[in-house]
C-alpha cells in the first residue's frame, strides 16, 4: 500500500495533528520522520487534550503501530516522560512503538548549546524552541553524533561513549565561555534509561518496508512546515531538518514510488512562532483577534504566535516544492466575524511586483504584500461539517484559494 504523507505548508502549527487524527482510522501505522521535541501536536479527543512532541500523535488510536524514524533527533529523557505520561492517561503505547536505531540522540549539551547560541545572537536570534534540535543535527552532519543504536551497546561501552560525547560537547560549550556539563551525570541519567529504551530500538527502515510488504497502510506525520525547512525555508530562520517531501523519504528509507498521497496542511490565515520575516504579519487589532480566536499560543513553548493574513505566494511555493495532491484548510472558523478578509496575492519588492517566493530571509524581509480583499462572513463557520452548509462568502474564500493554488481543498 502506498503511504500517505501529511506535511505542514506554512511555518508550522497548521493543525497537522488534527488531520492525522482524522485520517488515522484509514491507516495502520504512523511514522514521524524528522524533527524532535520542537514539535507540538495537539489532539483534542473524547479522552481530553493530548500534546505530542516526539511520539507520533496518530498513536492515540488503539491498535495503531508507530515509529520514530531515522530522520528524527530523539531526546531520550523527554521521550520516556512523554511515553509515561501517555501510559498514565490510559494510552498504552509500549509494544506498538519503535524507535529507529539510526535516529540521532539529543543530549543535554545540545540543549545547552542551543540556548547558548541563541543568547549570543543579537538581531539574528532564531527563536529556537531550545530543544537542542540545531546542535544535534549539526553533530549528525559532522558525523559525530550519538545514535539510538548506541543504547544497545554493552553497559560499559555505552557509559564511555556518553562521556566522550559530552566531553566533545563541552569543548564547544567552553568556547562560548560557559561552564562544562558533568559527563558523569549525563552518563548516569542515560544509563538509567537504557533498560527502558533498548527494547524499542530497531532497524525501522526494514520494519517500515516489511509493513509495506504486508499491505499495512502507513501515514507519515510531518512536523514543522515548509517555510521552516532547512533547505527550502526562510534560512537562517528555519529549523534544522527537512520538513518537506524529501525529508519524508530520507527520514524513513521509503522510496518515491512508496508514496501515494501527499496532503498539505494550510491554516486559513498565517502564524509564525519565532523570529524571521513574515510579510503578511498583522501587528494590530486584527492580529490580536486572530491570536485570541485561534488560541495562537505555542504548544511547546507557550509563546504567543505572530499572526497574519493568508499568504498565497508562500502557499504556491509550498505546492511547488511539496507537490500536494490535496490540501486541508484548517481553522477557517477563526476568520468568522471579520468584515473583510485579505489575502496576499503577490509581493512588491523594491518597487516591482513579484509572484514567486524569494530565496533568502533578507530579500523576503524587503517584500510587502499586494492584497486582494474578500468579504467576510458573520455567522460562525464552526460546526459546519459540509462544504454546502458554509456561509456563501466562506465557500467563496475556499474556492478562490483552490483556484489559485490549483490543488483541491478536500478538508
Ligand atoms: P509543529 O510540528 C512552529 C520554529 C521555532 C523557531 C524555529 C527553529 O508543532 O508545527 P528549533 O527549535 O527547531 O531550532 O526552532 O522553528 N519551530 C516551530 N514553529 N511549529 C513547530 O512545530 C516548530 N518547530 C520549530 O519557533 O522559529
Ligand atoms: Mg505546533
Amino acid at each position: 500500500m502506498p503511504a500517505t504523507v501529511i506535511l505542514g505548508g506554512q511555518w508550522g502549527d497548521e493543525g497537522k495533528a488534527k488531520v492525522v487524527d482524522y485520517l488515522m482510522p484509514g491507516h495502520d501505522a504512523v511514522v514521524r520522520f524528522q524533527g524532535g521535541a520542537n514539535a507540538g501536536h495537539t489532539v483534542v479527543s473524547d479522552q481530553g487534550t493530548f500534546k505530542f512532541h516526539q511520539i507520533p500523535s496518530g498513536l492515540l488510536y488503539p491498535g495503531v503501530i508507530g515509529v520514530l524514524a531515522n530522520g528524527m533527533v530523539v531526546d531520550p529523557v523527554a521521550f520516556i516522560e512523554e511515553l509515561e505520561a501517555l501510559t498514565g492517561r490510559g494510552i498504552e503505547v509500549e509494544g506498538r512503538l519503535f524507535v529507529s536505531s539510526a535516529a540521532q540522540v539529543v543530549m543535554p549539551q545540545h540543549k545547552f548549546l542551543d540556548n547558548l547560541l541563541e543568547g549570543e545572537r543579537d538581531k539574528g536570534r532564531i527563536g529556537s524552541t531550545g530543544k537542542g534540535i540545531g546542535p544535534t543535527y549539526s553533530d549528525k552532519h559532522r558525523r559525530s553524533g550519538m545514535r539510538m543504536a548506541d543504547f544497545l551497546l554493552p553497559k560499559e561501552r555505552l557509559h564511555d561513549l556518553i562521556e566522550e560525547k559530552v566531553a566533545d560537547g563541552n569543548r564547544r560549550v567552553q568556547i562560548h565561555g560557559a561552564p562544562p556539563l558533568s559527563a558523569g551525570k549525563v552518563a548516569a541519567d542515560f544509563m538509567a534509561l537504557r533498560e527502558r529504551i533498548a527494547p524499542l530500538v530497531v532497524d525501522t527502515q526494514r520494519l517500515i518496508h516489511r509493513w509495506k510488504g504486508e499491505g499495512k497502510r502507513i501515514l507519515l506525520e510531518g512536523a514543522q512546515g515548509m517555510l521552516l525547512d532547512i533547505d527550502h525555508g526562510t534560512y537562517p530562520f528555519v529549523t534544522s531538518s527537512s520538513c518537506t517531501i524529501g525529508g519524508a523519504l530520507t527520514g524513513t528509507g521509503l522510496g518515491l514510488r512508496d508514496i501515494g498521497r501527499v496532503v498539505g496542511i494550510l491554516k486559513a490565515y498565517t502564524t509564525r512562532v519565532g523570529n524571521g520575516p513574515f510579510p503578511t504579519e498583522l501587528d494590530d487589532q486584527t492580529g490580536q483577534y486572530l491570536r485570541d480566536h485561534g488560541g495562537e499560543y505555542g504548544t511547546t513553548t507557550g509563546r504567543p504566535r505572530r499572526c497574519g493574513w493568508f499568504d498565497l505566494v508562500a502557499a504556491r511555493y509550498a505546492v511547488m516544492i511539496d507537490g500536494f495532491d490535496e490540501i486541508a484548510l484548517t481553522k477557517l472558523d477563526v476568520l468568522s466575524g471579520l468584515e473583510t478578509i485579505r489575502i496576499c496575492v503577490a509581493y512588491e519588492l523594491d518597487g516591482e511586483r513579484i509572484e514567486h517566493f524569494p530565496q533568502g530571509a533578507d530579500i523576503l524581509e524587503r517584500c510587502t504584500p499586494v492584497w486582494e480583499d474578500l468579504p467576510g462572513w458573520k455567522e460562525g463557520a464552526l460546526g459546519h461539517r459540509r462544504f454546502d452548509s458554509l456561509p456563501e462568502t466562506a465557500r467563496g474564500y475556499i474556492e478562490l484559494l483552490e483556484r489559485r493554488l490549483v490543488v483541491p481543498i478536500t478538508f
